[in-house]
């Protein structure tokens, strides 16, 4: 089944539309993001309201829940939410679509009839992810715990510490957080003429299998463009065919550049 982030999004039904506005925006200190005719969308960031002006929308005069939200850690997992909904049979009330700042969600109906949505909203992501040089001590301690645990120990190979790559300024080293905690490893190596790696990529055990290590590799590539490389090179582990191919990777030579592990795949991919 599909995951989402949480429940972040209640959508209400309001008759004084620009009351509350200034409500949410000076007593509750929200910040307006979108209003359009009868619709205001209200962010605390990680966390969002709509308002829909009374009225616009046909519905009981007592209720004034609009709708609520889950929200999605990329588009991709809207869509697949969208998919396993159809599979079950359940009564979609509006198809994906993207809007506004590259939100994109669509909504069904409980058997109740209450319309719940299921979105990708950016900010939220963004609030919510992070990828960055570890921090702290700490963080250095988690990333090589993490790169250890996840790759190293599986392949049989030692892992160490102070290995060169950590201090050649060719090679960038990530932390992958949720929030303030490290889930995730990432190494980025420069290998000029356009052309970069991804090395020891990895999701804390706990936290695999949710969609993050998609997100991981998304926001690999939008680094990967920040410093000027349109082509990814990487050495795969055999396990993660499926995890690469669905993220646009194929089989490509990796010319010059030898794997620590003999069973490992090479894939590539051409940024756009
Ligand atoms: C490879 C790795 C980074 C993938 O991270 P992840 O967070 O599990 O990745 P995702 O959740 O985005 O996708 C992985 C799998 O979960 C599935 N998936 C994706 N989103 C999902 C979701 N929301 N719910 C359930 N499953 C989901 C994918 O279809 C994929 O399955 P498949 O590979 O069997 O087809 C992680 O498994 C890992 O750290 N492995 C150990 C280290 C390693 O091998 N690294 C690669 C070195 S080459």
């Amino acid at each position: 089944m599909p995951r989402t982030l949480g429940l972040r999004h209640i959508a209400l039904r309001v008759n004084k539309l620009d009351e509350c506005i200034k409500f949410y925006t000076d007593v509750l200190g929200m910040a307006l993001e979108l209003q359009t005719e009868g619709y205001a969308y209200l962010t605390f960031g990680q966390d969002n309201i709509s308002l829909h002006q009374n009225g616009l929308i046909n519905f009981p005069s007592q209720q004034r829940l609009e709708h609520f939200g889950f929200a999605c850690a990329t588009p991709e997992e809207v869509d697949k939410w969208h998919q396993h909904c159809k599979e079950l049979n359940v009564e979609i009330l509006s198809e994906p679509e993207t809007f506004g700042i590259g939100t994109r969600g669509f909504s069904i109906l409980d058997p109740s009839g209450n319309e719940v949505e299921f979105t990708y909203h950016p900010p939220i992501v963004d609030l919510c992810f992070s990828l960055c040089a570890p921090r702290t001590h700490t963080d250095w301690q988690t990333y090589h715990y993490i790169r250890k645990d996840s790759i190293f120990d599986q392949i049989n190979v030692e892992y160490d510490p102070n290995h060169p790559s950590l201090n050649d300024k060719n090679n960038y080293h990530y932390g992958f957080y949720l929030q303030n905690q490290m889930i995730g490893t990432l190494q980025l190596e420069n290998l000029g003429g356009k052309k970069c790696s991804i090395r020891t990529i990895a999701i804390e055990k706990s936290q695999r299998n949710k969609g993050f290590g998609t997100l991981l590799l998304k926001m690999a590539e939008e680094k990967a463009r920040q410093i000027g490389a349109y082509i990814i090179h990487l050495h795969g582990n055999p396990k993660a065919k499926t995890f690469y191919s669905d993220n646009g990777y194929e089989e490509m030579e990796f010319p010059n550049d030898v794997s620590i592990y003999s069973e490992t795949i090479d894939y590539g991919k051409h940024l756009k």
